[in-house]
């Protein structure tokens, strides 16, 4: 039997894990552009949780576990007792006992952290207030596709110091990278709340065209992200100078990529110019999450496989 994993933040796996993850992701990517079926999850069931909106997390995991053989089941908040206050745990043993495999989309990571301590299957972060893996994961291989390795590289984080920026943090920690971060007064990067060992791997910079310079890679998100829509206003006006625009990737090296996550908002984080510019690998970002999910699931569920066999 498969050893019981979760997927609760980046750090839970090692970078010899991620090295297989990625060289599994790209195998199950060719494969599917061959058209050729892979069915490793065959009648195995995935529970989707999600307490927040979602277009490419619900996408990726429904199709990325038809993809796979087995069938996917979406729960939301509304809909279930969950947003009536059923106790965590209590959702946690009776989904685990129906299902392989659970894909949780929350608030507060202890949230997710009960869950999987009460599960039985596997649990994945579809991100919390804390943490997104599961982007930066589909990041890091769209990186590795354009660049090549990710070790030693240098990664621009202008904007907010939110979850998929923690996230970064602690992929740079495990994978030896830097991260150069750019916030507004106040809204600076928290070392213990993003799960860091160290501050080895980053640096904070108060101007963002100081933290492009000698990138490889520039990064930004939303201002506002889901839960703090309270805050909107006060983030759009700190904010402001925090649009990645085409001065800002000038410092970046001459073949740096740009990445965003998405939902973006053109003319706020970002210009149009830069997102749909020449630089800007975010189909292909959007697109990988599918194939770096597969590669992920089958994992949890199956432990290493190596090739075609089960
Ligand atoms: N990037 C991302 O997680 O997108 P969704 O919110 O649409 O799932
Ligand atoms: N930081 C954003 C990411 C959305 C995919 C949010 O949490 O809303």
């Amino acid at each position: 039997m498969t050893e019981l994993r979760h997927y609760l933040q980046f750090n839970d796996f090692s970078r010899e894990e991620y090295d297989y993850l990625f060289d599994r992701s790209r195998w199950i990517k060719d494969k599917f552009k061959r058209y050729e079926p892979w069915h490793p999850l065959f009648d195995r069931t995935l529970i989707m949780v999600f307490e927040k909106a979602s277009t490419r997390t619900r996408l990726s995991f429904e199709a990325g576990m038809h993809q796979l053989g087995g069938s996917a089941i979406y729960l939301n908040t509304r809909d279930s007792q969950l947003g009536r206050g059923e106790p965590v745990e209590d959702a946690a043993q009776v989904m685990s006992r129906m299902s392989d495999l659970v894909m949780i989309r929350t608030f507060e990571q202890d949230v997710i952290e009960r869950f999987a301590a009460n599960s039985r299957v596997p649990v994945i972060n579809g991100l919390t207030n804390e943490y997104h893996p599961c982007q930066i994961l589909a990041d890091l291989f769209t990186f590795i596709e354009h660049r090549g390795s990710i070790q030693g590289r240098t990664v621009a984080w202008i904007g907010d110091s939110n979850n998929v920026c923690n996230t970064w943090l602690q992929a740079a920690e495990v994978l030896d990278f830097n991260v150069h971060v750019s916030t507004p007064p106040g809204y600076e990067v928290e070392p213990e709340r993003a799960g860091l060992y160290g501050t080895d791997h980053f640096e904070q910079f108060a101007d963002p065209m100081d933290a492009c310079k000698g990138a490889d890679l520039v990064t930004t998100d939303v201002w506002t992200s889901m839960g703090f829509e309270a805050e909107n206003e006060a983030r759009k006006k700190a904010f402001a100078d925090w649009c990645v625009d085409a001065e800002m990737m000038s410092q970046a090296n001459p073949d740096a990529v740009f990445m965003h996550c998405l939902p973006a908002h053109r003319g706020e984080e970002v210009t149009a110019e830069v997102i749909d510019g020449p630089q800007s690998v975010i189909w292909d970002e959007a697109e990988n999450r599918l194939h770096v999910q597969k590669a992920l699931m089958e994992f949890l569920v199956l432990g290493r496989v190596s090739g075609g066999e089960q």
